[in-house]
């Protein structure tokens, strides 16, 4: 998704922006661009592809300025093209403006422009607003930008230049991510994301919706919606830039997989005090949950399947049904929803702009919102009323891992919390429930030491044209991560299956040497998924299992089993996923593919 960065201070604006731009990548763009103001001189460049292009044509002709802004895009509207890349300007060049989101009424916007005489160069929704900054520029930008913003529909965090006032940079947000860091020396940096910032100031202003930024190298002022000058305190970021680094891996994906034994520990640590499950301001009291009669896990992707896992938790522990539902989805249901309901939202980024929308829909009919997310102060964190933070310190392959096994643990955590308060749950069971929790990092750092039988996995499966993955029971929560995972870092097509399900049609598909992944762990039903697995291996599918050390029963049926650590049977889609995580990772790699930034994917999906 799009990565914006703006900067004003005294440091060479071109310098802080693509560095602020690197740190951006993992969000997963197409073109980039920047304009500096260069001795009042308003300059842009932009290219498609990645920002080394962009790196190597600002070499022959460098920028130089206190201020400037750059952008990578993902594409929305329009193919991913130099034209279309941002900063777009008005038509003498002297305005310039770079957008993250999406302007829903840009095409009513643009008949408007077009008959006042305006050309469009781009297929862009962002182009309207440069044109809109021009029409209302008379000698003010701050008007400009003022009024330009109040005829915008959709989200949008906007980063603008004005060659007539060389000496100022306005942003503003709205329903997409920005953030500002400050710092006395280094001036300030505006960004989609931390990282951009952390290499120049660790003090961090969180701007809220319809906030806007004036800055020039004198300082800053923050405008309110009101336009009402406002004081916002800075807060200061406790991690390191280093953890988001790959510190030695080849690429961020395998670094992340191997975080996951001390990120589990930490997420573990700070929901526990005394040996007690401490969730803080992560939780609701007894009472609270004692009015709340209907539970719903919205989220997308990777973290929907967390969430799925967490319906299986919280119903395994407190014996109260639980829904879930697709963030996209669940906002256009009409779902039950009122002030009995509590709506448990997952995110990695706090900032998927289905997953915030679901969370409005929410509280606007008087659900009680919990947020598990891994990112403090981010959107989603900010409007819920309770949140669990899942401490996996920033993920940044595009393909999540650590993100996804922490939000297991959080929603472990939660179920085991419930189910203590509403007296479903008995102490010892409780112990016994986190003594597992505890084990599983070691479990996990054992299944790290040979990879070899996943790159041999990897070396066979990587010219497959499909293949299955199928359990049952939280196993095909499991394989559906599984599935997901693969078909994100490989392309190669991937459908998963509850086990009992694939004869009512999609055994059709199966042939001589069709790929399949097993997945049998929950203890009630190998056997089940054992007999289904046994079908496909009679009509020639080549099955891969992955089942419970020291269960022989699936050597009979599979080409391969790959054994993981006992543990609870809830607690088994922590270490089912690390071999989907492995087997993803090397086949991606036996493609010769980008495996942080996989094709059309984004990290942060901000828009709907
Ligand atoms: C994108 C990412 C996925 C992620 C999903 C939800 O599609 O590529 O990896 O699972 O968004 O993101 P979130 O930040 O809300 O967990």
């Amino acid at each position: 998704m799009c990565g914006i960065v703006g900067y004003c201070g005294r440091l060479n604006a071109q310098d802080v922006v693509l560095n602020g731009l690197e740190k951006l990548e993992y969000r997963g763009y197409d073109s980039a661009g920047i304009s500096v103001l260069d001795n009042n001189i308003l300059k842009t460049k932009k290219r498609a592809g990645r920002l080394e292009n962009l790196e190597d044509a600002l070499k022959d002709d460098p920028f130089t300025g206190n201020i400037g802004i750059g952008h990578t895009r993902w594409a929305t509207h329009g193919i991913p093209n130099e034209i279309n890349a941002h900063p777009h300007l008005n038509s003498d060049g002297t305005i310039s403006v770079i957008h993250n989101g999406i302007i829903e009424n840009y095409g009513e916007l643009k008949d408007e422009l077009l008959s006042k005489g305006y050309t469009f160069k781009s297929e862009t929704d962002t182009e309207v607003i440069a044109h809109l900054l021009d029409f209302y520029y008379k000698d003010n930008f701050f008007d400009a930008v003022t009024n330009t913003v109040k005829r915008l529909k959709g989200a949008y965090a906007l980063v603008m230049l004005c060659q007539k006032e060389p000496d100022t940079l306005i942003a503003v947000r709205h329903e997409s991510p920005l953030i500002m860091g400050v710092s006395k020396e280094n001036g300030c940096i505006l960004a989609s994301d931390i990282p951009s910032v952390l290499e120049y100031t660790r003090d961090v202003i969180y701007l809220d919706n319809d906030e806007m930024v004036v800055a020039n190298l004198d300082g800053y002022k923050i405008y309110d919606k009101d336009l009402k000058e406002i004081n916002k305190k800075s807060e200061k970021v406790e991690w390191d830039l280093e953890a988001a680094s790959k510190e030695g891996f080849d690429h961020f994906m395998i670094k992340e997989i191997f975080d996951q034994p001390k990120a589990i520990e930490d997420a573990i640590k700070n929901k526990m005090k005394d040996d007690e499950i401490n969730l803080e301001l992560g939780s609701f009291t007894k009472e609270e949950l004692e009015n709340i009669n209907r539970i719903y896990v919205v989220a997308c992707g990777t973290a929907y399947h967390a969430g799925q896992v967490g319906k299986f938790a919280i119903e395994h522990f407190t014996k109260i049904p639980v829904m879930t539902d697709i963030a996209s989805e669940f906002r256009y249901n009409s779902p039950f929803i009122d002030d009995k309901t509590l709506l448990i939202l997952v995110s990695q980024s706090g900032e998927t702009a289905d997953t915030l929308a679901a969370l409005r829909e929410g509280k606007k009919h008087g659900a009680k919102v919990l947020s598990v997310t891994n990112v403090v102060g981010s959107s989603i964190a900010r409007e819920s009323d309770k949140t669990l933070y899942c401490y996996a310190g920033p993920e940044i392959s595009v393909a999540s891992t650590k993100a996804y096994t922490t939000q297991l643990i959080a929603l472990y955590f939660l179920a085991l919390d419930f189910a203590k308060k509403l007296g479903k749950i008995s102490d010892d069971e409780v112990k016994n429930v986190i003594n597992e929790l505890k084990a599983l990092p070691e479990k996990i750092a054992s299944m790290l030491k040979d990879l070899t039988p996943y790159q041999e996995i990897a070396n066979e499966i990587k010219e497959a044209k499909s293949i299955f993955y199928l359990g049952r029971g939280v196993d095909f929560i499991s394989a559906k991560e599984g599935a997901l995972k693969l078909k994100e870092t490989t392309y190669i097509h991937t459908e998963s299956f509850p086990a009992g399900e694939l004869k009512h049609g999609s055994i059709a598909l199966i042939e001589e040497g069709t790929n399949v992944f097993s997945i049998a762990t929950q203890s009630k039903l190998i056997e089940k998924t054992a007999s289904n697995t046994q079908e496909l291996a009679s009509r020639g599918a080549h099955v891969y299992s992955i089942g419970r050390v020291g269960d022989k029963s699936l050597e009979k049926y599979s080409n391969k089993v790959i054994y993981v650590p006992e543990s609870l049977d809830i607690l088994m889609p922590v270490l089912t996923v690390i071999p989907e995580q492995l087997i993803a990772y090397y086949t991606s790699l036996a493609k010769g593919n980008d495996v942080d930034k996989p094709r059309n994917l984004a990290k942060s999906v901000t828009v709907e």
